[in-house]
């Protein structure tokens, strides 16, 4: 038969270099600016202590915490997530350390500011680790969201996270139109550099939570979080919960978790161009992939770059990730490879 050129055999002249595999690739790379580092402060000021269900990862005491970092903001680190964990702290009905001087998320951000200047510092806003029931809301003595209340705890706790001296405020508790309350509350600060607002849009009711929840010492001590978290089949309802979001004053988006909702990053990224985009790749993706690769089952750099390049394909602009230390290595040595050539 007569040699037919059809479209698949022009495919290849697009990746047989590396020059074309980049140019056929292009938003994917992953640099510095692309990663932001949780961290889980906890009110025992020298403690580190290991995570069994997230090996690698720990809780690092308020005085523990920029000696973590040095060598990681050495390596490059842009932007952290800060997470209080209390474990002697007083939690109540209304998670009144959250917004205390006792906090330990708050003793630490002037710490760290004083040290890493140019290190952009996020805090997540909830009441699930304060409350003695550990739900992200005040209810009402019948058993029901009381969003008055809720949303005003909410709004004072972002208020001094922000006084404290965060960047950016991430309330990840899912109620509605705790957005707009929180904006307002900010803007009521009058800041000279005013706080940004990371709105957890699109946050799925998930297993992929659960290490986490040992983390943090967070679990809800009845019940679950499915009355407002997504379900997750709800393409719809996180379209909404964007628009919402958008509508009320966010300025950032994050789709939650990440390697089961990469259509949903995709729709909101293209719903939301002029937004950056926020995934999270939670404590069970994390915990995943370092059981995986601790059994030999794959590995660990080659299986991460190639979730992370599937976050950036997706349209995330940053990705937040428990492996930014090792990402961040990895980058380094890169980076002196080419140097040397
Ligand atoms: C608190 C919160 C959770 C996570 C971030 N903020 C837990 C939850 O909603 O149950 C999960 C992060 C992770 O799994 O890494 N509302």
């Amino acid at each position: 038969m007569a040699y037919q050129p059809g479209p698949s055999h022009h495919l290849q002249t697009g990746y047989f270099n590396k020059t074309l595999q980049q140019w056929q690739s292009s938003n994917t790379s992953i640099g510095t600016e692309n990663l932001m580092l949780p961290i889980f402060v906890v009110d025992s000021p020298n403690a580190v202590e290991t995570i069994s269900t997230m090996p690698g990862v720990y809780r690092y005491g308020v005085n523990k915490v920029v000696e973590f970092l040095e060598p990681v903001v050495a390596n490059g680190l842009k932007s952290i997530l800060l997470f209080p964990v209390l474990k002697n702290l007083p939690k109540d009905e209304v998670g009144s350390v959250a917004d205390s001087s006792d906090n330990p998320a708050i003793q630490v951000i002037p710490l760290i500011r004083k040290q890493f200047p140019s290190l952009t510092i996020a805090c997540d806003v909830c009441l699930c680790g304060y409350t003695s029931h550990g739900h992200c809301a005040i209810f009402n003595s019948d058993g029901s969201i009381n969003y008055e209340k809720t949303l005003a705890r909410l709004t004072a706790i972002s208020k001094a996270f922000s006084e404290a001296g965060a960047h950016i405020i991430a309330p990840s508790d899912m109620m509605d139109n705790r957005i707009h309350a929180i904006k307002q509350g900010l803007l009521s600060l009058k800041k000279e550099a005013p706080t940004s607002l990371l709105s957890y849009s699109a946050k799925f009711c998930s297993a992929f939570y659960g290490p986490f929840r040992e983390a943090a010492g967070s679990a809800p001590s009845f019940g679950d979080r499915s009355c407002y978290q997504l379900p997750c089949g709800s393409k719809g309802l996180a379209i909404r919960a964007a628009a919402r979001d958008v509508s009320q004053g966010a300025d950032f988006i994050m789709v939650k978790p990440g390697l089961a909702y990469l259509d949903i990053i995709s729709e909101l990224k293209s719903r939301h161009p002029e937004y950056p985009m926020f995934v999270y790749q939670v404590s069970g993706e994390y915990a995943m992939l370092a059981f995986a690769a601790q059994a030999g089952a794959l590995d660990l750099r080659r299986a991460l770059t190639e979730t992370l390049t599937s976050f950036r394909r997706a349209g995330a602009d940053v990705i937040i990730s428990y492996y930014t230390p090792q990402v961040l290595g990895w980058l380094r040595e890169e980076a002196e490879e080419k140097s040397k050539v």
